[in-house]
């Protein structure tokens, strides 16, 4: 499974583009690393995945240009020992 986090840039209107690029990034973060803690709980494997061609995703998941991915996961059975 891939989970891909996007941030919505339309949401914080009141923030400066600059604002928002800071948020984002922590934001995944924090949720890619509940995701990594579950994933140890349950004996799943799960990697962090910044380099996405973030283009043809963006296209394949029908994204407005305020929709920014800023992180993809994978998540899958560990290799078998
Ligand atoms: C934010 C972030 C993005 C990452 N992006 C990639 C990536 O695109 N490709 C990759 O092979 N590893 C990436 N890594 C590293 C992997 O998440 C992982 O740590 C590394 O592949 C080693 O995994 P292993 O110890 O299970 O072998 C990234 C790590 C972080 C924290």
């Amino acid at each position: 499974m891939n989970l891909v986090y996007v941030a919505d840039l339309s949401r914080m209107d009141e923030a400066s583009a600059e604002e928002k690029a800071q948020y984002a990034g922590p934001d995944a973060g924090f949720i890619a690393q509940n995701v990594y803690l579950f994933c140890a709980s349950e004996g799943l494997a799960t990697v962090a995945r910044g380099m996405v061609d973030r283009a043809a995703l963006a296209r394949l998941m029908r994204l407005s240009p305020q929709q920014s991915i800023i992180l993809a996961q994978s998540v899958g059975y560990p290799a078998a020992h």
